[in-house]
């Protein structure tokens, strides 16, 4: 029997890829993972509804009642330890947070991307901005990647990822819904299964999953 790990998620939007994470552990698929928190920068987020249902205690961090982003993360950083948390995964959630946020997690903070990074990514490259500049490129493969939290934005060793192909015809609507549901409500319950599994290795920048 593997030991419950609390996870908290952070969200701003629609909060799909939380809606994955709840069906996975609703399903047996979450490593013995317990999704504990929910934490959204905005409070209007229907991520909150999604919470709600799931019964899962929601906070709301907003963004605007912090003037400086160290400001924001120490809030954020308030709720986390208020609770015992070993896992926190960014799903959706837009603000780039301070380097003391990783200090504090060093190792158990991961994020989902809707692309292949390292391309796509970055300060100011998130939700539909991603796919508006994957378009513009004229990229034929686009995708999503899983990947572990650290100082730089989008730059922390590669969990898992899965290529998605852009079809001619694409709006970055389109290309949002394909590459969410082929690739990120996938690999985001699958890589967290595999953390609460005890089952990643981080060498540097590669990160292989050993079995279990
Ligand atoms: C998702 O596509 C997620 O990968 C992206 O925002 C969307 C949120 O959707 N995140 C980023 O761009 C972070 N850099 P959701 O709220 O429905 O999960």
């Amino acid at each position: 029997m593997l030991e419950e790990k609390n996870i908290a998620v952070l969200v701003s939007g629609g909060g799909s890829n939380l809606q994955a994470l709840i069906d996975a552990e609703t399903a047996g698929r979450l490593g013995g993972g317990r999704l504990s928190l929910v934490i959204s920068s905005h409070p209007n987020a229907y991520a909150l509804t999604r919470a709600a249902q799931a019964g899962i205690p929601a906070r709301v961090v907003a963004r605007e009642a912090y003037e400086t982003r160290a400001a924001f993360t120490q809030a954020v950083l308030e709720e986390l330890r208020a609770r015992d948390v070993h896992l926190i995964v960014l799903a959706g959630f837009l603000y780039v947070l301070s380097p003391a946020f990783c200090l504090a997690y060093p190792g158990r903070v991961i994020n989902v991307h809707p692309a292949l990074i390292p391309a796509f990514c970055g300060d100011g490259c998130y939700g539909l901005r991603v796919h508006r500049a994957v378009l513009a490129y004229g990229v034929k493969v686009t995708g999503a990647t899983v990947h572990f939290v650290s100082e730089e934005t989008d730059g922390g060793p590669i969990i898992l990822q899965k290529a998605v192909a852009v079809e001619p015809d694409d709006t970055p609507e389109s290309l949002q819904r394909r590459v969410m549901e082929q690739a990120e409500w996938i690999l985001l319950p699958e890589a967290v299964r595999l953390f609460c599994e005890g089952r990643l290795r981080v060498d540097g920048r590669t990160v292989t999953a050993v079995d279990a």
